[in-house]
């Protein structure tokens, strides 16, 4: 069936599996990716598509409600996949506003955006939400897993951010009934993963024999999902999921940051034919996050059972491939660390 999907952030690290995913497995559908292309934003990470005939790139920021407004006029979408965000907690503790602009007014847009075009004929739409588990701040009783009826108890501005933005989006559908479905993801992995975040740039550090930070002792734990696995979860909620529902959506794989480097720098010992131990020399605590969460854990049970997706990879598996990926794409990494991605943009699009 034709079909017209944006999918805003398309150009970051899990909206380009996304992107890729939707573009090569629907040829009917026309894949609008629209993104502002910030720091976080690489349209080189989906140069293998670029020229597909299904696949479109717009650069409209979130926050610009009248070009949106545009944007959907033209486009005349059947169906929104909203990814873009600010989505480091570290940059969201010394700039929450640029959060607050982004995840929680540029999520209003799209939403004023999707029910201005679809009011009288909301039929075979959706808008979906792809949010966080942060929002249910942290665990502290063992075994217990975040369900999709946890309270909402958000401790960074990110995590609040996002948590206002899943809140807008449920009110949106109570009450203009505009079709909704969101998810809420635990920790991604693998590759074009922007190296900021601990895995990539514990990576990219190793290799470049920098320190690792580690914050605090390294005992929070994180429950992580390879990317590929995420992006498969959204395909088959957007295509399955039941209006108005929220799925939560998680690896279990659950690990302490110190254990999880720690396999990490066997890994890299291995892949770069250095002694074992070499890596972990590097490893080095640094001052803790502030409001750093303890403990994540996704029961996702509920996407299992009702959906039938199922995550793939334990975290070995997935480690050793994304350390594949990185040792045989250190060009990538580069012009990420150097800033010369960003003019790939002009390069292919002009001005
Ligand atoms: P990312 O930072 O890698 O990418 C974000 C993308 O959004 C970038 O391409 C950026 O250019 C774009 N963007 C930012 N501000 C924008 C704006 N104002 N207008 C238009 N585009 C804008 O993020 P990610 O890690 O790929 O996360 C994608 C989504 O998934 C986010 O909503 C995030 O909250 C959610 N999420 C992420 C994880 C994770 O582990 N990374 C886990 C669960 C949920
Ligand atoms: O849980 C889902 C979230 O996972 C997403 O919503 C966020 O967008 C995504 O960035 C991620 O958030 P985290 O804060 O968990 O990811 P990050 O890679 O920044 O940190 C992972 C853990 O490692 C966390 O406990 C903080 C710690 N850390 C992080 C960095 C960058 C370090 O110890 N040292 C570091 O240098």
């Amino acid at each position: 069936m034709k079909k017209t999907l944006i999918i805003t952030g398309g150009a970051g690290f899990i909206g380009s599996h996304v992107v890729r995913l939707f573009v090569r497995k629907y040829p009917d559908y026309q894949i609008v990716n629209l993104d502002a292309l910030t720091y976080a934003g690489n349209l080189e990470n989906l140069t293998d598509i670029a020229s597909f005939p299904n696949y479109r790139f717009e650069k409209v920021d979130i926050t610009d409600s009248e070009r949106l407004i545009a944007l959907f006029k033209t486009c005349q979408p059947d169906g929104v996949v909203h990814l873009a965000a600010e989505s480091h907690v570290d940059r969201s503790i010394t700039d929450p506003f640029a959060f607050i602009r982004t995840n929680v007014m540029g999520t209003c847009n799209l939403l004023h955006a999707a029910k201005e075009l679809w009011k009288g004929a909301m039929d075979g739409k959706r808008f979906y939400h792809v949010s966080t588990d942060e929002v249910y701040g942290a665990l502290t009783v063992d075994g217990v897993r975040f369900t999709e009826h946890t309270r909402y108890d958000p401790h960074s501005p990110y995590s609040a951010s996002k948590a206002a933005s899943d809140h807008f989006v449920r009110a949106y559908h109570d009450t203009y009934g505009l079709p909704v479905v969101l998810s809420n993801c635990s920790n991604n992995y693998g590759s074009h993963h922007f190296p900021e975040k601990l895995i990539p740039l514990a990576i990219n550090n190793i290799r470049h024999n920098r320190p690792i930070p580690i914050y605090g002792k390294g005992e929070n734990v994180r429950d992580w999902l390879y990317v590929e696995d995420h992006a498969r979860a959204i395909d088959t909620i957007f295509h399955h999921g039941k209006d108005g529902e929220t799925y939560n959506i998680g690896g279990n794989n659950e690990w302490t940051n110190i254990d999880l480097i720690r396999l990490l720098c066997k890994i890299m010992d291995e892949k770069l034919g250095r002694a074992q131990g070499t890596s972990e020399k590097l490893i080095t605590f640094v001052t803790d996050r502030a409001g750093h969460d303890l403990r994540y854990a996704i029961d996702s049970d509920k996407l299992q059972r009702e959906l039938g997706w199922q995550p793939s990879l334990k975290l070995e598996e997935g480690l050793e491939k994304t350390v594949d990926w990185y040792l045989a794409n250190t060009a990538w990494v580069e012009r990420v660390t150097s800033g010369v991605y960003q003019q790939y943009y002009e390069k292919q699009y002009g001005k």
